[in-house]
């Protein structure tokens, strides 16, 4: 703050990274100066030493650095720096915690003493890479509700992450308290035991007269509120909710006949929102918040359909590359935490380590940067090094610690890890990043031998050892990732899977996002809508239909008695099975980047009579693509827009096009 004023919109600065290095922010405060300035900075522990890391150090100086540089008007220069010149007081903000909240208490003042003037390491000072997390919009709430048990409770209709402001007429000393959650149980009464050890509280005591507060060092992610206190009746202009994530530029829109659709694709933008918040966590609420890499894997095409995250995930690749461990692998939590730290246990799963060749590689096809590439092309060979230096048979991924297919429906009773062979899942993935080396290497010009021999002997191994495909999740990679010899045969295997199955799936975190492709691109697109309109447990629908905002960490994380899953892992805000909305962009509306960054693209719509209509919109880095079809006179109608060159696949017939309209 200059003269009690807030420098800048950076929620959060300096933002969470690498224990490795630390961003610097740079503001032009010139109209903010008058003649005698007080500059002031509120420090708290944050990610660096909060609960997140899961060993909280006692007594880890709160530090700051901080540089004013002027320019006179007559061209001389002057800087005042952080020294020991500068005063440090308790603040009003008596206690501030990611996974437990806020105390402000209005009415605290304390002495300044002179500032204690660490020696710190400075070169781990790095200018600001990230995108600037920024307040997003405010949501009024929808309303005040009486609980069965007497609590009041606010809801904002939303599952959202952020923090709330509100205004209030009080007595000093009077109290402001809430506790927030995302769902109530099935009598209507608030529930967060789902949040575990976040405490997930916000404390405020008033001054005399009218108190306006929004919270500084901490996000919670919620839809209802406890109101645990409050002076006077709480009502619907007296508080808002305050949406905050990385400040990214929307580039996607989904939009169908179905209204349970359309909520969907809301809920996967909602679950963006929420989880890209600095890094992509798995969860905004309860206490993990983390960067999950696994989750970010799977998701990271259809975020990059719906938001430039170029930049975002930039600067998390970064943090990525430097807390790789020695061997190569990939901590599954990036930034990597205190506690759990992965560069010496040297344990990486599959799927959450391929974040390190999968993502800078969806990151190229959509934007093009050969740079990334570049930056990221040692950490990606290192990686499958650390593989082929841990398998316990060559050419395999085979014998480690893997996730499986997290979450699976078809896990054994008491476990979080599905059926399908966790060798299998870990080599098919080997294969693919080992697959994508030799392309990146290409790409940059380097010799890709060595990778294309690797990967046709992985490739054979694979095919000798694993001979049969038992699970949705074991025929959908083997079908995805072009590991199945004969892909009509698997192709029918999965779809009698499905339709003997009710059509449902029963795939987790690895099978789920690559599912409805393996449909589609082997001649069951009809299957493929089945699943994604299905509005029966498992579904994505039958989330939206027991009222869901956001997307869910389980497909039973609510059953339709209102009972919940568990209280030990049950998120209501997590993205991974929003992934889902890359088959609609790619695979349903059918477009995809021919040449990286859309240079040229490929619109193959594969219709169904089971909508009316389906559209996306795509805000390329060559311009808009848009691909519509819907249902009129008993035929299709087809509209398609593109800025650039395109390969356009009706049906059977196929029409290459320059940049223009379209109708069909
Ligand atoms: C997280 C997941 C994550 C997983 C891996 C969970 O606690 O919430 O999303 O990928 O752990 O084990």
């Amino acid at each position: 703050m200059i003269n009690g004023e807030r420098v800048g919109d950076f929620i959060l600065a300096p933002g969470f990274t690498s224990r490795k290095r630390v961003q610097y922010q740079t503001y032009d405060v010139t109209k903010m100066l008058t003649l005698d300035n007080k500059i002031e900075i509120v420090v708290g522990d944050g990610w660096y030493n909060g609960k997140i890391n899961f060993v909280v150090a006692e007594n880890v100086p709160k530090a700051l650095i901080c540089q004013l540089d002027i320019l006179y008007e007559d061209k001389t220069r002057e800087s005042i720096v952080s020294d020991d010149s500068w005063l440090v007081s308790k603040d009003k903000l008596r206690f501030a915690e990611l996974y437990d909240g806020e105390i402000y208490d209005s009415n605290f003042t304390d002495t300044p003493l002179s500032a204690i003037v660490l020696d710190h390491d400075k070169k781990i000072i790095v200018k600001q890479q990230g995108v600037y997390v920024r307040e997003q919009e405010k949501i009024a709430p929808v309303s005040i509700i009486k609980a069965p048990n007497g609590d009041t409770l606010v809801d904002f209709g939303q599952n959202l992450t952020g923090y709330f402001e509100f205004t209030v007429n009080a007595k000093g000393g009077d109290r402001v308290a809430f506790t927030v959650c995302e769902e109530l149980d099935k009598y209507g009464n608030f529930y967060n035991e789902n949040y575990r050890d976040a405490k997930a509280r916000f404390e405020y005591i008033c001054h005399d007269g009218i108190n306006t507060y929004k919270p500084i060092l901490a996000f919670w992610g919620f839809r209802y509120m406890r109101v645990d206190s409050f002076p006077c009746e709480i009502t619907r202009e007296s508080i808002s909710a305050i949406v905050v994530h990385s400040d990214m530029k929307r580039t996607g829109y989904l939009n169908s006949s179905s209204k349970l659709l359309n909520k969907l694709f809301s809920n996967i933008i909602w679950g963006q929102k929420g989880n890209f918040l600095d890094v992509p966590t798995d969860c905004p609420q309860r206490d993990e918040r983390q960067g999950w890499t696994g989750d970010a894997t799977v998701f990271c095409k259809t975020a990059s359909y719906n938001y430039d995250v170029e930049q975002f995930f930039e600067k998390w690749l970064t943090d990525l590359k430097l807390d790789q461990g020695k061997k190569g692998n990939i901590p599954n939590i990036i930034p990597q935490t205190v506690c759990w730290d992965w560069s010496t246990t040297e344990d990486t799963g599959a799927v959450w380590g391929d974040s390190a060749t999968i993502i800078p590689y969806q990151m190229y096809k959509m934007y093009a940067s050969k740079e990334l590439l570049k930056r990221q092309y040692k950490t990606m060979v290192r990686y499958l090094s650390y593989i082929a230096s841990t398998t316990k048979k060559r050419y395999l991924w085979y014998g480690c610690g893997q996730f499986g297919d997290w979450l699976g429906l078809d896990a054994p009773s008491g476990s979080y890890r599905g059926s399908s062979n966790e060798d299998f899942i870990a080599s098919v993935f080997y294969y693919n990043s080992v697959k994508i080396v030799a392309d990146v290497s290409m790409i940059l010009g380097k010799d890709s031998s060595k990778y294309d021999t690797l990967a046709s002997k992985i490739l054979n191994k694979i095919r000798s050892t694993f001979k049969e495909y038992k699970t949705q999740t074991e025929c959908t990679l083997a079908l995805y990732f072009d590991i199945a010899e004969d892909k009509a045969s698997v192709a029918k295997r999965l779809n009698d899977m499905i339709r003997a199955n009710g059509n449902k799936l029963q795939t987790g975190f690895v099978g789920t996002p690559f599912l409805l492709h393996a449909l589609s691109q082997n001649g069951y697109s009809e299957a493929a809508y089945d699943l994604l309109l299905q509005e029966q447990f498992p579904s994505w629908l039958y989330s939206v239909k027991q009222g869901a905002t956001t997307i869910w960490e389980h497909w039973d994380g609510k059953n339709e008695q209102g009972e919940f899953w568990s209280k030990n892992m049950n998120s209501f805000n997590h993205y991974a099975y929003g992934s889902v909305a890359d088959w609609v962009y790619e695979e349903a509306c059918g477009i995809k980047p021919l040449k990286p960054a859309f240079e040229e693209a490929i619109i193959a719509p594969k219709p169904t009579d089971k909508l009316d209509h389906l559209s996306a919109i795509i805000h390329t880095r060559h311009g808009k693509i848009s691909s519509k079809w819907y249902h009129v006179d008993g035929k299709i109608r087809y509209e398609i827009e593109t800025p650039v060159k395109t390969t356009i696949i009706i049906g059977d017939k196929q029409f290459v096009v320059d940049a223009g309209s379209y109708i069909f």
